[in-house]
This record gives C-alpha cells, structure tokens and sequence, in this order.
C-alpha cells in the first residue's frame, strides 16, 4: 500500500517537473522569437547584401516591418502577390481570396524585404514577407512571400533574397526557414528544391497511398519545405563563453 502511494506521488512529481521543464522550454524558445521581432533592422548586421547589382539589374535591398510601409507600398505588395499568384491559387483546393490574402500580408508580426531601383526609389521590383515563429517546437523564419517582378527573374536576384532570409534566421537564432510551395508550380520548384536544396518538411502532409499508387496530386496542392540552419558553436578556450559563426554564404 504505502510503496504504491510512494509511486503515485512520484509519479505526480514528474508529470509537474515535466509540465516545469516543457514551459521553460517554451518560454525560452519564444524570448528568441521576441528579441527577434524587437530588432528595428534584422538587416543592420548585412551592409554588403543591401545593394544587388548583377546581371544587368540595380536594386537595393531594405528590411522593414509592414507597419513602416507607406500605403502604396502595402498596395503593391499586394498586387504583385496577386498577380503572380492568383492563378496558381486558383488551381488549388485553396482558391484565391482577396481579403484572405490582404490579412495574412499585413498582419502585424510580417517583416519584409524590399528591392527598389537603386536610382529610381519609387519603382519596387521586389518583395520577400516573412515571420519569426514557433513550429513544431522549432524556432522558425517563416518566409510567406518571395515574389519579383518578371523583368527581374532569372538574374540571381530570388536566390540571393533567400540568402539574406537565411542570414537573418542565422543571426537571430532561428533553427529553420520554412515556406509553402504549390506542387504545381514548377519554377518554384526547381528553384527552392533542386537549386537551393531546401527539403519537404516533417510538418508537410504526406499524400494518401491512394493518391500515390494513382498518381493523383490533386488531394494536397502543396508542400512544406524547409532548410536547417546550423548554429555553429565554439567553445571559447578561456572561458565559458560560446562565439557562434556565421554560415559560409557568398554575395554570389
Ligand atoms: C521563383 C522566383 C522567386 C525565383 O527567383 P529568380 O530570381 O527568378 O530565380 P534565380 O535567378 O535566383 O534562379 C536560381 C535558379 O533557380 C532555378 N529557377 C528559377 N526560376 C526558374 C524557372 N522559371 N524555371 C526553372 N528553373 C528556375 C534555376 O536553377 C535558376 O538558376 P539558373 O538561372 O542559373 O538556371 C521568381 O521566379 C518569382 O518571383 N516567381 C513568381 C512568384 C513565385 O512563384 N514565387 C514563389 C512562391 S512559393
């Protein structure tokens, strides 16, 4: 009797210590996702990556939170979004909504990089919308948005957007970048997955075996895909201190 009450106490003990355990955990991982989101520029730290000048184009890159943009720039995020996107939303099970999609753009925790002309400021060519997270218990930078005006792609530009996404993620102590993608857009393929090697996600829906063995992708129109970033740690020979390093990405 006595030894079976001993056990439940202890049981009780470690389900409470546990419960301790999982809210420190918790409460750390969001403390790195709020100091995140209190920076006044997640870019202030990349001077080099600011300005793009390649292959024939001339841009400069700024990060700014959606409650800093000006009204036009707001619209235009929009309808860039829409009008690269509304389509392939369209051949979704998702459909397109233009209130939806308004909402998810400004919601207020959205960061966004903005390419601009280097000479002319008012013409935006550019956007990259993302968000510092909690997924599945990993701390992530959300990229909702990359869109670029077409006289802009296949000049480098989109890969080295997500470049900046994953410096930033690195920089502020995020385990992943993750994104949404349609499995029928193509290019998007074959630019996160067979160009910058970003993986399905545990997180992603598996398709049915039946959709499998009849080939039929119409169920789920998207993916998860993410890429871990790998906070290099070095123990200081001298103290206790720890120096993280930055990951090796090139401008190029
Ligand atoms: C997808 C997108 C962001 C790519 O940006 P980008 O600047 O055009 O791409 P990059 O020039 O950096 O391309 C890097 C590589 O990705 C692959 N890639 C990019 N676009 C491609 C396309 N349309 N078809 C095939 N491969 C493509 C290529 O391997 C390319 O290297 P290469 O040009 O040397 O062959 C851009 O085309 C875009 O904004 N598309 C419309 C909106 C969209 O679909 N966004 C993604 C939503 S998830």
């Amino acid at each position: 009797m006595g030894r079976k009450s001993n056990r439940a106490k202890e049981k009780k003990l470690e389900k409470l210590l546990k419960k301790k355990e999982d809210e420190c955990r918790d409460n750390a991982m969001w403390a790195v996702i709020d100091a995140a989101n209190s920076l006044t520029d997640p870019m202030e730290s990349l001077q080099p990556f600011r300005t793009y000048c390649r292959n024939g184009i001339d841009v400069s890159i700024s990060c700014e939170r959606v409650t800093e943009l000006d009204e036009q720039t707001v619209e235009w995020t929009f309808q860039l979004t829409k009008n690269n996107m509304q389509t392939l939303y369209e051949a979704s099970e998702w459909g397109w909504n233009d209130e939806e999609k308004r909402k998810e753009m400004t919601d207020k925790k959205a960061w966004y990089l903005i390419v601009r002309d280097k000479v002319d400021h008012e013409q935006r060519l550019a956007l990259v919308n993302f968000r510092f997270d909690v997924e599945d218990d990993y701390r992530v930078l959300y990229c909702y948005e990359i869109q670029l005006c077409e006289k802009v792609r296949r000049k480098g530009l989109g890969k080295f957007l997500m470049q900046i996404l994953e410096l930033i993620a690195f920089k502020t102590g995020m385990q992943k970048v993750m994104l949404t993608v349609f499995r029928h857009n193509v290019a998007s393929h074959q630019f996160f997955v067979n160009k910058l090697k970003y993986i399905e996600d545990d997180t992603s829906p598996v398709l049915s075996v039946e959709d499998l063995v009849y080939d039929d992708m119409e169920g789920i129109s998207y993916q998860i895909l993410s890429k871990t970033i790998k906070q290099q740690q070095k123990a200081n020979n001298n103290s206790n201190n720890i120096t993280t390093n930055s990951p090796s990405l090139n401008k190029s």
